[in-house]
């Protein structure tokens, strides 16, 4: 089976599960914040396909978004590599395009209302994206297939287009690294987001009444409204941008509820998935109040100032630190919900593999490697009771201390992999949302740090 027979075959189950998921109160109104459900598509996934396929496929997916990642970090404007994507957006729009970053398959999304009256929308959330947009009526070219019905301007009574002179419209170079187009007729805001795995969305720049709950709205809302949207997002109706960046729906959210969020990612694809439980995406200062996070500070890239960055202190592996020189965690780190493998410049990696194997092959014998993980052992992931935990600590306190959960994939039956990477010719690291899984994370943005709490999605 290709891939795109895969995702169609997996959407189908998204759709079914999905009545059952997203029926009932999906947007909570906690204190001063908004609080959504956050969902992981693959979950359901793995157990109806050939699991290695599937993981062949992410993992060659998240290597894409992470070179996109490392030329984001050198300065460059990534574009995408794939001949025929750009193709097709050349004969569209008459001018390649510049993309942003691939979406990659090991995504999570949230539900969100929109329009009046108001209907709801599955979304992928990638803090990696700044401009949010969903596929709208009337699909002039394409849009790709979706859970929900297609969104339809003209049924809203508060939608509307945004015009080439409103300063919204040149935000969207930021945002989307592409130039707007000015419809010339209509003098409307033309956007065209591209991503790096050769999907895209061009439409309108439009503002209608985002639903944040039963009883708080966000009237004047600005996203993209896309007639022509190319791309496997997995059956969702678009995506939410949570990007330190203007145009992101965070920002947009940030005057009336505090430039802060926090999640917790839900269980995806390890070996336990009946320990999963529902995970959320919450918006504004009180996303804090839940937890007692430890905080490290947000750093800052000029170069990628949307990307959210921190520094790594330490590494250890069964509480002893890596035989590694201080200047080895001075590396630009990122810590991303897209990315699903962490990965570590490629002095750290050797000695974080190192230190694992030394302890785990104690008990398990070392196999081939699979795809960018090359540190497998024979087992299942769920029998294997002596893993090494490891922890992964930031200045100031924050740390992840990372148990069998967190540290190891089970890519086929008896095959489990570390879950890291090494970041081959970049000296770089970036914190992927396997390792993340199941804390909850918080991006006080305001106040310029990022905190942990274990034991979260409570
Ligand atoms: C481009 O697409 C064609 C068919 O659509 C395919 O045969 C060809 O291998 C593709 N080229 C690349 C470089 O992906
Ligand atoms: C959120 O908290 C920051 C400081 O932490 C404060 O400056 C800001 O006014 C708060 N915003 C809201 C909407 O409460």
């Amino acid at each position: 089976m290709g891939s795109l027979s895969l995702l169609v075959f997996f959407a189908q189950f998204l759709i079914a599960s999905s009545l059952v998921e997203f029926q009932g109160n999906e947007l909570q109104h906690k204190q001063a914040g908004l609080h959504f459900n956050i969902y992981h598509g693959q979950e359901l996934h793995s157990s109806f396909m050939s699991k290695s396929s599937f993981f062949s496929d992410m993992l060659a997916k998240d290597e894409e978004r992470v070179k996109a990642l490392y030329s984001k970090l050198a300065g460059d404007v990534f574009m995408s590599t794939t001949p025929n994507a750009s193709e097709g957006r050349e004969k569209v729009v008459g001018i390649p395009l510049k993309s942003g970053l691939p979406i990659g398959t090991g995504n999570y999304y949230v539900k969100v209302g929109l329009g009046t009256p108001v209907k709801y929308y599955t979304m992928v959330v990638d803090t990696g994206s700044s401009l949010s947009w969903l596929q709208c009526q009337p699909c002039v070219v394409s849009c790709h297939p979706q859970i929900d019905p297609l969104f339809n301007p003209s049924n809203s009574k508060t939608y509307k287009k945004i015009s080439c002179l409103n300063p919204l419209c040149s935000s969207l170079k930021d945002s989307t690294l592409n130039d707007p187009i000015c419809e010339t007729s209509s003098k409307t805001c033309v956007y065209r987001a591209s991503y790096g795995d050769s999907s895209y969305s061009i439409g309108y720049l439009s503002q209608d009444t985002l639903a944040l709950s039963q009883s708080q709205t966000l009237p004047g809302f600005v996203y993209g409204c896309g007639q022509e949207n190319e791309g496997l997002f997995g059956r969702t109706a678009g995506m939410i941008g949570l990007a330190h960046d203007k145009l992101s729906m965070l920002a947009q959210l940030s005057t009336k509820y505090g430039y802060v969020f926090s999640y917790c990612l839900p269980t995806s694809f390890s070996a336990s998935a009946s320990t999963s439980t529902g995970g959320f995406l919450s918006i504004g200062n009180s996303s804090l109040a839940t937890s007692s996070y430890k905080f490290t500070p947000m750093m800052k890239d000029s170069k990628n100032p949307s990307l959210y960055y921190l520094n790594l202190a330490t590494i250890t592996v069964a509480g002893k630190p890596l035989g590694v020189a201080a200047s080895s965690y001075k590396v630009p780190t990122i810590i991303d919900s897209g990315t699903v493998i962490t990965r570590l410049p490629v002095s750290l990696y050797t000695a974080l593999k190192e230190a694992f194997v030394k302890i785990m092959s104690k008990k398990y014998a070392q196999v081939e490697g699979y795809s960018i993980l090359d540190t497998c052992f024979k087992g299942s992931a769920k029998n294997m009771l002596v893993v090494p935990e490891i922890q992964m600590n930031f200045p100031g306190g924050a740390n992840l201390l990372l148990k069998a959960n967190n540290v190891l994939l089970e890519t086929e039956k008896g095959i489990t992999c570390l879950a890291f990477a090494g970041s081959s010719d970049n000296p770089i690291a970036i914190i992927g949302n396997f390792q993340q899984q199941r804390f909850n994370v918080a991006y006080d943005i305001s106040n310029s740090r990022i905190g942990f709490a274990a034991g979260g999605c409570n």
